[in-house]
């Protein structure tokens, strides 16, 4: 996962190695609260026999049975890595053709490493496997994050054989589950409506989740899911396991409920077109499948992966993020010197600290006034920028501003200097015809030259200016009639995976090289979203969808999964220039004010009030930002739930603080005041709770007053919220307790 935390976390100081006789034994992977168990049976085979909370009185598992069949001689249970042969009819875990012709594994255990139960704060346990008869092993690595209760997985074939062999089916998780129902919530949906929450009941049979696009992998489904056991998944109530690979190329999760209603979960790099020659002493690793389980709904599974990805995942995860002003939506390709100084000036009166100069500040021969030319061509346009980008960051610095610039080093416009000169660079099938999508090519990011150039254009970059501090990256499309020229005939079905091996050897030099840059992880919005590309970033953008009635359903179901401190939100202008939905600074505001909280938008179209409103509120988000980008997220009403309000809540570590937002989507009436039960506050402690973001009305009765943490998570808040796009925030404050 993150390679840097990695490295140096798991630490193989205090060794255990198994002793390996054929008794049976219980393995634990333990975090504080959840752990998972593996049983090495008598013919040392390896199951997987629990996972969930923490319980005394696992040795009982030791004699658990799963048979029930009587046309079984041998105890069978549910194995940890069930490949292809033996026992297992379904979608296995590993399909691989061994040079003299066998295409089956039979797996035992051949060693195990595990170290004392919390040296450090990720625990990682090797189980080594070996083909009983062939020289093929595999280790199954699974690191246990103690204290943030995440378990990951990820799996290494290593070929001894004196030949290649061909892995067909590679997954790096597999993941039995028994329950009487299976809720399966997936987040798909389409460009500016990313992430959707879509849950159904699975039926017997195969679901599966999946991308074949190569790049810009998840804008209509995330390698993410929400499982709850038995009853639709709740915020605050019920079993939920939590998945999510971290891989930015194809993936499929393959969930199969099978004739004795267990569900077999199987997650990993899609195995699509993209059979793996493995050569003679080489091995191959698969990405990391992460997994985290909650008993009392999904908010504190979703707080789980969010102190996870902030402690081990994301750039700089434990500060806050600066607010941003992007130039896109703003200024679109038409700007000139002028025009984003003026920006700047507005950026700083306003109280932003970072602008970010977004796509069209670069080509000359084919200037990057549309979408239609210039990309591949990094160097600054003179007509438009005639003193360069350092003029401008130097400008931006001298307002107190940071300044940050976009780039997208991985495609190229066919109407560009690149596209001319380095046909050879170009992803295509030979003979064939090269499919534009944004009017825009791909590059062969397996060849190391591209690589150099990829991260040459990230350097580049950020030389134009000592000032420079902030990358946005974007990738605008995805891969379609692939081919290389730069991969031998019979590796072509690599493609799909060197791809992203050279994606990632590009990010690694980049964030070693710069690692004070921040940088930004957009494709088109939220197309790049997930764990194995997140490492590299400080923050992502979720959509390019900046309406806030659809965005808070965008951002609600991304901070299942992704924490919300590096969702970066941005205020844009009214009417909405997606969705042509108009609505008022303060709801805008308050629905990016969950997140990373930016502008995109020309100042000089705001009104006198809506920048009044605006710089008052900035001032007040940065003295509360804490609260939600280090606090916890608890999702109180899900804006999927049918009666159109919508409620989350960010509570500080040591509750002291908490911010309350709720929203009206939609007119409700004549009825009752809507009431908002609040979460994980200290029911000992005193709240003093004020109203902030105030436009023209208060909308709760207590603004101010003081309430018991107590009452406030029995009774709640009751507030007047009638129309559709009233929004109110509330402020909680603990007070200190009097002493007599
Ligand atoms: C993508 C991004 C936008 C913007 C444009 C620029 O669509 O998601 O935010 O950067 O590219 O072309």
């Amino acid at each position: 996962m993150n390679r840097k935390v990695i490295v140096f976390q798991v630490v193989f100081v205090f060794l255990s190695f198994f002793s390996l006789n054929a008794a049976k034994q219980l393995i634990h992977i333990e975090c504080s609260d959840i752990s998972l168990i593996l049983r090495q049976e008598d013919n040392l085979k390896i199951s997987i026999v629990y996972f969930g909370n923490k319980f005394e009185g696992t040795d009982a598992l030791l004699t658990k049975s799963y048979q029930r069949r009587p046309d079984n001689e041998e105890e069978f249970s549910p194995a940890l890595y069930p490949a292809y042969g033996g026992r297992y009819y379904m979608e296995p875990v590993l399909k691989v053709s061994l040079p003299n012709g066998v295409e089956t594994c039979d797996f035992i255990i051949d060693s195990i490493v595990q170290p004392h139960a919390g040296s450090t704060g990720i625990s990682r346990t090797v189980l080594i496997l070996k083909d009983k008869k062939y020289p093929l092993k595999v280790d199954v690595v699974l690191d246990a994050y103690t204290a943030e209760n995440v378990i990951t997985q990820k799996i290494k074939v290593r070929n001894y054989f004196a030949a290649p062999i061909v892995l067909e089916r590679f997954y790096a998780s597999y993941m039995p589950v028994f329950a009487d129902q299976y809720f399966l919530t997936q987040f798909n949906g389409t460009w500016a409506n990313e992430m959707q929450c879509n849950e159904i009941l699975l039926t017997q049979g195969t679901r599966v989740i999946e991308s074949k696009k190569g790049v810009r992998t998840t804008q209509s489904e995330n390698p993410s899911f929400m499982l709850s056991l038995d009853t639709e998944a709740q915020p605050d109530r019920g079993e939920i396991i939590l998945g999510s690979l971290a891989w930015s190329g194809n993936y499929k999760i393959n969930f199969e409920l099978d004739e004795f209603n267990s569900l077999n979960i199987l997650a990993g790099i899609n195995p699509y077109a993209s059979s793996y020659k493995l050569e003679s002493m080489k091995s191959f690793t698969t990405p990391q499948m992460i997994w985290t389980y909650s008993n009392t709904g999904y908010g504190r599974a979703s707080r789980n992966l969010h102190d996870w990805a902030r402690n081990y995942v994301l750039r700089n995860g434990n500060q806050v993020g600066k607010v941003v002003l992007n130039s896109w939506e703003g200024a679109y390709f038409s700007f000139d010197e002028k025009t984003i100084k003026n920006m700047i000036d507005n950026a700083a009166e306003m109280g932003v600290e970072t602008f970010v100069l977004d796509d069209g500040w670069f080509g000359n021969d084919y200037p990057r006034n549309s979408d239609r030319q210039g990309l591949g061509d990094w160097q600054v346009n003179k007509k438009k920028l005639p003193k360069g980008i350092d003029d401008l960051a130097a400008y931006a610095v001298s307002k107190g501003l940071k300044f940050g610039i976009w780039i997208e080093p991985e495609m190229v416009n066919p109407q560009s200097n690149l596209a001319k000169e380095k046909p050879e660079w170009i992803v295509k099938s030979p003979g064939r015809e090269i499919t534009t999508l944004r009017n825009q090519w791909v590059l062969d990011l397996t060849n190391p030259d591209v690589q150099d150039f990829v991260s040459g254009v990230f350097k580049n970059t950020v030389s134009l200016s000592s000032d420079i501090s902030y990358i946005k990256w974007d990738a605008n499309r995805y891969i379609e009639s692939f081919g290389s020229s730069y991969l031998p005939e019979d590796k072509q079905s690599h493609f799909w995976i060197e791809y992203v091996h050279g994606l990632y050897s590009v990010y690694e030099r980049i964030v070693k090289a710069f690692p004070d840059i921040e940088i930004q992880l957009c494709a088109s919005g939220g197309g790049r979203l997930e764990y194995g590309a997140l490492p590299f970033h400080n923050e992502f953008w979720a959509s390019d969808n900046t309406d806030p009635f659809t965005r808070i359903f965008i951002q609600y179901a991304t901070n299942i999964i992704y924490p919300p401190k590096a969702t970066a939100s941005h205020v844009s202008i009214s009417p909405n220039h997606q969705t042509g939905n108009s609505s008022s600074i303060k709801f805008r505001f308050d629905v990016a004010m969950m997140g990373r909280l930016g502008l995109e938008l020309q100042p000089e179209d705001l009104t006198e009030k809506e920048l009044g409103f605006l710089k008052t509120s900035i001032k007040k988000y940065k003295e509360l930002r804490h609260i939600t980008h280090l606090g916890d997220w608890f999702p109180l009403k899900s804006p999927y739930a049918s009666d159109k309000y919508t409620a989350t809540q960010f509570v500080t570590k040591d509750k002291s603080e908490a911010l309350f937002f709720s929203y009206s989507l939609d007119y409700h009436g004549r009825t009752w005041m809507p009431n908002f039960v609040l979460q994980g506050l200290d029911p000992n402690k005193t709240y003093k709770v004020t109203e902030i973001n105030v436009l023209d009305k208060y909308y709760f009765w207590g603004t101010t007053k003081t309430f018991t943490g107590a009452y406030l998570m029995k009774v709640g808040v009751n507030l007047n919220l009638l129309l559709r796009g009233e929004s109110c925030v509330l402020h909680l404050q603990e007070q200190p307790t009097p002493v007599f």
